[in-house]
């Protein structure tokens, strides 16, 4: 059964992260170019950031370039970096006024510096707010972030400031990009795909995931709503024994 009306407030996920895909397909099924599509999909990333704010969800993590994502065609890799710099140059002042913190997790550094030193900017204008907490998945692999983590490590392993036996969960964990942000709630992918691509492999250990078919240029505040309230019916165990509840 599925409901367009949002779940109550102790039943919104604190963290939504989602695999924004079928932007191309979208511009497809118009007859237009591919990028047309991606520009339809930054109208969606803000209708959503709001949607999410006035939700009441804390955290909002978008997956906007992966590490494979370099296998395009060149001109298309081109233009989504020149669409999320002027996106981002555009968009900083409306996350400054709506009290959005706005970080960009992933391996920034092969981006160009004028693109770097916005991403910078935008991030300290934003540092104070503390509404929404906005990441942007860019040139981010979940394999990426396991592996840098195991990197800076075995850094400090052989810095003699770290015992291999000392190396738990806890430390891995607060050894990825986004450490002390809780794991995602709610992982949604639009577009029919069923596969993670790469997204946050460790943090979504536990996760509820969410499929839909409408592209992510059609994804509206109905259809965040659905998806909202299909979590809200989910019943997450942990790997525990969960009594029946009294009738
Ligand atoms: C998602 O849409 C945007 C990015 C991955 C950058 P796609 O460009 O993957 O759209 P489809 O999957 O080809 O329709
Ligand atoms: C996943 O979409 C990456 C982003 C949404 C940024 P893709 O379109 O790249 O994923 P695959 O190739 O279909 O798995
Ligand atoms: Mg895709």
């Amino acid at each position: 059964m599925s409901s367009s009306t949002t779940p109550p407030e102790e039943k919104i996920p604190y963290h939504v992260a989602i695999i924004m895909d079928g932007n191309g397909r979208w511009a497809q099924a118009r007859g237009k170019p591919r990028h047309a599509g991606h520009r339809a999909g930054v109208e969606s990333v803000r209708r959503v950031i709001e949607a999410c704010g006035n939700r009441g969800v804390r955290v909002l993590s978008l997956f906007a370039f992966s590490s494979e994502n370099w296998r395009r065609p060149e001109t298309e890799v081109k233009m989504l970096m020149e669409l999320f710099f002027t996106a981002l140059n555009r968009e900083v002042r409306r996350l400054v006024k709506g009290n959005v913190r706005l970080r960009i997790i992933g391996d920034i550094a092969a981006f160009s510096d004028k693109l770097q030193n916005l991403i910078r900017e935008s991030e300290r204008a934003t540092a104070a707010n503390d509404g929404l907490l906005l990441q942007v998945f860019a040139n981010y692999g979940g394999r990426w972030d396991i592996t840098q983590a195991a990197r800076g490590l075995a850094a400090q392993v052989q810095a003699g400031m770290l015992d291999p036996d000392q190396i738990d969960e806890e430390r891995v964990a607060g050894a990825l990009s986004f450490a002390g942000v809780a794991d995602p709630d709610l992982l949604i992918r639009t577009a029919g795909e069923q596969r993670i691509s790469n997204f946050m492999l460790w943090q979504c250990a536990y996760t509820e995931l969410y499929f839909t078919e409408v592209l992510w240029p059609d994804f509206d505040e109905g259809a965040l709503d659905e998806a909202l309230a299909d979590y809200a019916r989910r019943q997450r165990r942990f790997g525990r024994v969960v009594e029946p509840e009294d009738p």
